[in-house]
C-alpha cells in the first residue's frame, strides 16, 4: 500500500483521499473489510490517530461502514438501478451545452482577452491610478469601518458616497437628484440587470442603439427581452426612423452623451425626440453615461435625465472609466418611487458589498483628488488620441476615415468592406494587436464595417507601434495602387 500524493495537506487527509479513491476504482470491493487501523498504520508508517481520522471521515461519508465485532467494510452503494460499487465518475449523465439563453448571452460575450495593450476598447490607464493614495484610504477607512459593516447590507450604499456623489452629478452632470436616490452596485452592469429584470417582463421590448453596448444587451438577453435596433446617425439614435410594425419598447437604452461606439454626441431635437416617444409608449429610459468626464472640445453635455422634469430617465453611472474596472462600482440614479424597490431586490439578488471601498471612495471623491484624477486623465486621454492619430495620418491622408473624437477613449476607423475588416483584425490578432471589429457591435448582419481603436490603456509606445502597423496593413489591403 502506498499512499497517493494529492494536492491535500496533512497525512490524514492523503490517507482518506487514498482509500477513497481506492474504494472508488474497485481496488477495495463492496463489502470488503479494510485492514485495522493498527494494520494500516504499521504498513504506511503513520500514527493510528491519523488513520482513526480518515476511517472516521469515510465513514461519516458513507463510503464505510463499522460493523461492531467485525470491523470495518466498504459499503454498498444502492442505486435505482441496483447495488454495487460508488460510481468514480457520473459523466454523460448531464449535457454540457448551454441553455438556448446561455447560448445568446454568450453571442453577445466576445471571447475575453487578457492583453490589454493598444487597442483594447473602454480600458483606462490603469497605471496612471493614484495606487498609493487609494491604498492610504482604504487603511483608514478599513480601520474605521463599525462592525455592522461585516453584515449582510441592505442601504443602498455607503451614505457618505451617496452624498458626495450626488453633489458631483447635480453639478457636473446637471442630474436631479437626491442622495436617497442613488443605489451604489458593482458596477454598470448589474444597474442594467435591476432594470432589466424589475422593469421588464420576459417577451418585453427594449430598443438599443444600432451599433451598441454589447454588455448591457446581454443584460436584457437574460432577461428574456426581445431586442429592437435603433439606427444611430451622426445626431445619435433616431427614435423617428423606427417602422410603426416596432414593437412597442418597454425600455429604451442610450448613451446619449458619447454613443458607444461610434462617438457621436445626441443632438438636442433627438433628446426631445426620445423623451417623447418614451412619454407616449409608457416607457424607461436607460441613460448610460459611462465615460462623460472624457469631453475634449467641451465641457461635459448635461444629462438627459435633467433636461426637463419627472424624465422617465434611469441614469447609470459607473467608475470602471474614470477609476478603474476592476473596483466594480456603479450606481443608479433611480425616480422616488423605485428607490425601495430596487434597493430590497438587489440586497435580495446581489448583495451590497464593498462598504469599505465606498467609504474610501467617498473620501477620494470629497477630498478632491477624483476631480483631480478625472481632469489628469482627460489631458493624457486627449494627448493619446492626437498620438493616435499622427501614426495613423499616412493612412488618413490616403483615405482612412476616423471618428471626430471629441471625447471618449476611443476612436472608430471606417473601412470599406467586412473582407478588409476580417484581415485586418485576423493580421493583429497574429501580431499581438487587438482590433475590434465595428461590425460586431450590430445586432442586424451584416453590420457596418470598421474598428474600434481603444486608445486610453494604452502607452505612447504602443500607440505609435501599434498605429504605425494598423496604418502600414490598412495601406496594403485597401490602398494598394496609392502607396
Ligand atoms: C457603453 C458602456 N457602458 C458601461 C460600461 C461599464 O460597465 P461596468 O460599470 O459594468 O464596468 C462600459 C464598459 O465597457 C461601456 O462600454
Amino acid at each position: 500500500m502506498q499512499l497517493a500524493s494529492p494536492s491535500t495537506r496533512t497525512l490524514s487527509q492523503r490517507l482518506y483521499q487514498s482509500l477513497r479513491e481506492w474504494i472508488q476504482q474497485g481496488q477495495l470491493g463492496v463489502g470488503s473489510a479494510l485492514p485495522s487501523s493498527r494494520q494500516l498504520a504499521r504498513e504506511l508508517g503513520l500514527g493510528r490517530n491519523t488513520v482513526l481520522a480518515a476511517v472516521d471521515r469515510l465513514t461519516a461519508e458513507g463510503f464505510v461502514e463499522t460493523r461492531p465485532g467485525a470491523g470495518v467494510f466498504v459499503a454498498e452503494w444502492q442505486s435505482e438501478r441496483g447495488a454495487g460499487a460508488i460510481p468514480v465518475s457520473s459523466a454523460g449523465a448531464v449535457s454540457h451545452e448551454l441553455s438556448a439563453r446561455g447560448q445568446r448571452i454568450l453571442d453577445f460575450s466576445r471571447v475575453l482577452s487578457d492583453r490589454h495593450t493598444a487597442f483594447a476598447p473602454g480600458v483606462p490607464a490603469l497605471d496612471q491610478f493614484p495606487r498609493e493614495r487609494w491604498q492610504r484610504l482604504l487603511r483608514r477607512h478599513y480601520q474605521r469601518a463599525p462592525i455592522e459593516w461585516h453584515d449582510y447590507q441592505h442601504q443602498g450604499g455607503v451614505a457618505a458616497l451617496r452624498e458626495v456623489l450626488c453633489d458631483y452629478l447635480r453639478l457636473s452632470r446637471s442630474v436631479r437628484c437626491r442622495p436617497e436616490q442613488i443605489l451604489i452596485t458593482q458596477g454598470a452592469q448589474q444597474g442594467f440587470e435591476l432594470i432589466a429584470r424589475l422593469l421588464a417582463d420576459a417577451g418585453d421590448a427594449v430598443w438599443v442603439e444600432e451599433p451598441g453596448y454589447g454588455g448591457a444587451q446581454s443584460c436584457f438577453v437574460a432577461a428574456g427581452l426581445n431586442a429592437i435596433p435603433l439606427a444611430v446617425d451622426e445626431d445619435g439614435a433616431n427614435v423617428n426612423r423606427v417602422a410603426d410594425e416596432t414593437p412597442a419598447p418597454r425600455l429604451i437604452y442610450v448613451t446619449p452623451s458619447h454613443q458607444y461606439p461610434s462617438g457621436v454626441t445626441m443632438s438636442l431635437p433627438r433628446r426631445m425626440a426620445l423623451l417623447e416617444a418614451a412619454s407616449r409608449h409608457g416607457a424607461w429610459i436607460i441613460e448610460d453615461d459611462y465615460d462623460s468626464e472624457f469631453r475634449y472640445a467641451s465641457a461635459p453635455i448635461a444629462s438627459l435625465q435633467g433636461l426637463v422634469d419627472d424624465a422617465p430617465v434611469i441614469y447609470v453611472g459607473t467608475f470602471s472609466k474614470v477609476l478603474y474596472p476592476g473596483l466594480r462600482l456603479g450606481y443608479l440614479v433611480l425616480p422616488e418611487a423605485l428607490v425601495e424597490p430596487f434597493t430590497r431586490a438587489n440586497a435580495r439578488l446581489h448583495r451590497e458589498g464593498q462598504y469599505v471601498a465606498q467609504a474610501a471612495l467617498a473620501a477620494f471623491i470629497g477630498e478632491g483628488h477624483f476631480v483631480r484624477h478625472v481632469s489628469r486623465m482627460r489631458e493624457l486621454y486627449r494627448w493619446r488620441q492626437a498620438q493616435l492619430r499622427e501614426a495613423l495620418a499616412p493612412a488618413v491622408a490616403r483615405g482612412l476615415v476616423l471618428s471626430a473624437g471629441q471625447a471618449g477613449m476611443h476612436l472608430v476607423a471606417q473601412l470599406e468592406s467586412r473582407e478588409i475588416e476580417s484581415e485586418l483584425v485576423a493580421r493583429g490578432r497574429r501580431a499581438g494587436i487587438l482590433l475590434s471589429p465595428l461590425s460586431g457591435y450590430f445586432l442586424q448582419q451584416p453590420g457596418r464595417p470598421g474598428l474600434v481603436l481603444g486608445y486610453a490603456g494604452a502607452t505612447d509606445a504602443e500607440i505609435a507601434t501599434a498605429g504605425r502597423w494598423l496604418c502600414r496593413a490598412w495601406c496594403e489591403l485597401s490602398a494598394p495602387d496609392r502607396r
